[in-house]
């Protein structure tokens, strides 16, 4: 039985998705939950939710690319809760804004992505990292993927960020280790969220692989099926559940001995 009682968590991207399941899991397992989102109306809805689980939460907006509004989130958590324990790296893009109707990434894209998804994870972990060396404790969890496992043709610089993602959570271990401070990640595989919606539209337009082609209806839900079906051993979609309860577990004190590692979390698609 994993026990967070008060455990205070930071959640990026705790608007949607992923974000959001984490955020709720945490709260499940009696954490004080920041969701934290560029989409301050959407973490708020979500901080409600972690409310009506009888954990006091608020949200607050946070850029991740920022170093200045992500401080601000970190000291207004430490001004209102007294500490932050949990960092949850989670805000993710795919390209900038648009790129779900580009075949090919740009140069805006490769800068947009590697902006959110390597250096807001360094950005974020960067800014708790004084506050967690001083008190000797602390578990960061960054969300890669499994693209971060093997390379692609049609996104590749979303893989190479998700790549990076898992060499940093190495580096960061290594640099926080002797202050008892836990990193790892964790590398979903294919999950129903605004995301991967992004994901099917651009792919069944740009006829990336034609035996996914959604026939019936066309919808990027049955794009999204067909991928599970042809691409997960274990042949069922991945939930952010799924990934909240690895969450929960590696930010536990169940797992104080695990750090530097990147766990799947994809039915078997990938093993390494
Ligand atoms: N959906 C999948 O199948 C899948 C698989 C593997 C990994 N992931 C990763 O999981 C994470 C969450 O993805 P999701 O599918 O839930 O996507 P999502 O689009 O539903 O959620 C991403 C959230 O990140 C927020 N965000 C984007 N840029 C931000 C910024 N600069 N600062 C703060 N917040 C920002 C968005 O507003 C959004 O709420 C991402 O890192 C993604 O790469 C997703």
């Amino acid at each position: 039985m994993i026990d967070l009682t008060g455990k205070v968590a930071i959640v990026t991207g705790g608007a949607s998705g992923i974000g959001r399941g984490i955020c709720l899991v945490l709260a499940e397992q009696g954490a004080s939950v920041v969701p934290t989102d560029l989409n301050l109306e959407g973490a708020q809805s979500v901080a409600s939710e972690v409310a009506a689980l009888g954990r006091p939460s608020a949200a607050l907006r946070i850029d991740v690319t920022d170093r200045s509004s992500v401080e601000d989130v970190v000291s207004q958590t430490i001004s209102e809760h007294g500490r932050v324990d949990i960092l949850i790296n989670d805000a993710g893009v795919v390209g900038a804004p648009g790129w779900q109707d580009r075949e090919n990434p740009t140069d805006a894209d490769w800068d947009y992505v590697l902006a959110v998804n390597l250096r807001g994870v360094v950005i974020c972990s960067e800014a708790v990292a004084s506050h967690m060396k001083e008190r000797r404790y602390g578990k960061i969890v960054n969300i890669a993927s499994i693209a971060a496992r093997q390379g692609g043709t049609d996104i590749p610089h979303y893989n190479a960020s998700k790549a990076a993602v898992v060499s940093w959570t190495q580096s960061n271990a290594l640099q926080l280790a002797p202050y008892n401070v836990n990193v790892n990640a964790i590398c979903p595989g294919l999950l129903w969220t605004p995301m991967w919606e992004g994901i099917a539209r651009k792919r069944s337009a740009s006829g990336f692989d034609p035996s996914l082609a959604a026939s019936s209806t066309g919808s990027t839900r049955e794009y999204f099926e067909k991928t599970v079906e042809a691409w997960i051993p274990m042949k069922k979609e991945q939930t952010p559940e799924d990934v909240g309860k690895l969450a929960a577990f590696l930010v536990s004190d169940d797992a104080h001995n695990i750090t530097g590692q990147a766990v799947n979390v994809d039915g078997g698609r990938r093993m390494n």
